[in-house]
């Protein structure tokens, strides 16, 4: 059976592009719906989608009077149901659910706790039908960098940390953040289940990571290094690099693109690294030699942006 994933409006592209990551394919979209034949099990890994349901059809809203009769409802209907509707049509709420309960053979309405939930999700072309199965995760809440005891004002928040994370496709595994800083992402890796190694120049950065780590029980392998200097191949890193607007532009770009001269020697798979708006990221990866496969911008205010790029060797 399909996956129906309802992603956040917030930043499609990004919610689309880590569920493709992750099933390894390009799945089908209608909108903001993505339709997947994986499965995998998305729930505990994606960041921006909203709500996961099983795809029960889809079709065009001419036909969906029809649709409705046709379909065997009391395949998934389990005790009670309600039927929500979503996005612009003519067709209302209870008409649908007036429709649905004539197909069922012991119908029990429960608006408030229903064991089934029937959505129909209007989009410009079509009318797809889910059967309710959970709402995105909410464990983030507890890792906003504010709650975290080691504090920076330049961390990553957790779920666009989750995101880059997502978009390395890795099921598995170690990642590595070689600029962790106090640990955005490392933390949020460990979330996920997965194994994590940070690195950083800076010390007291370091032991603000550890702290964070700590905090909230997980385990990281943690050491000082120079992330041009780095040695070791990894197949997955993941970064958020230094951006200090001290710093002078020319500066910057010298060292990212010390830094990408060194990603082509070390990475074996996939790196996602964000760069702040202002850099020519483009060139600075084709010099190094690298393939930009995505990029994607994301404003973290008015009059500030980040380039995050998927990047192969
Ligand atoms: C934007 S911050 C990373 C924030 C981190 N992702 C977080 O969520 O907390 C960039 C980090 O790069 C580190 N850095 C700068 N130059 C470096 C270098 N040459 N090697 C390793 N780390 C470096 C800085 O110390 C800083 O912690």
């Amino acid at each position: 059976m399909k996956q129906m994933l309802v992603l956040s409006q917030e930043h499609t592209k990004l919610a689309k592009a880590e569920i493709d990551a992750l099933t390894a394919k390009q799945n089908k979209l209608y909108e903001y719906i993505a339709i997947s034949d994986s499965n995998k099990q998305l729930q505990n890994r994606l960041a921006y989608t909203r709500f996961y349901y099983k795809l029960l059809f889809i079709c065009e809203e001419d036909d969906l009077k029809q649709k409705i009769k046709d379909f065997d409802w009391n395949k998934y209907y389990k005790h009670s149901f309600c039927i929500r509707k979503f996005g612009k049509s003519r067709v209302k709420e209870l008409e649908l659910a007036d429709l649905v309960w004539e197909r069922l053979n012991n119908p029990a309405a429960d608006l408030k706790n229903p064991k089934t939930r029937f959505d129909f999700y209007f989009t410009k072309d079509k009318v797809i039908c889910g059967l309710f199965i959970s709402k995105a995760r909410t464990d983030f809440k507890k890792r906003m960098p504010r709650l975290r005891p080691g504090i920076h004002p330049s961390t990553m928040k957790p779920k666009l940390a989750a995101a880059l994370i997502n978009l390395t496709g890795i099921n598995k595994g170690v990642i590595y953040d070689p600029m962790c800083g106090t640990g955005g992402i490392i933390i949020e890796a460990a979330a996920m289940n997965l194994n994590v190694i940070g690195s950083d120049i800076d010390e007291l950065m370091l032991k603000q990571a550890e702290k964070n780590i700590k905090h909230y029980n997980f385990k990281a392998k943690l050491f000082k290094q120079d992330a041009v200097k780095i040695k070791k191949a990894y197949n997955y890193i993941v970064t958020d690099l230094p951006y200090g607007k001290n710093t002078k532009t020319l500066d910057q770009k010298k060292f990212y693109s010390e830094f990408l001269k060194q990603l082509k020697k070390i990475l074996k798979i996939r790196a996602v690294i964000v760069f702040p708006d202002f850099i020519k990221h483009k060139s600075l990866i084709k010099r190094a030699n690298l393939k930009l496969k995505q990029e994607y911008t994301y404003y973290l205010h008015r009059t500030m942006s980040r380039t995050i790029c998927v990047i192969e060797p």
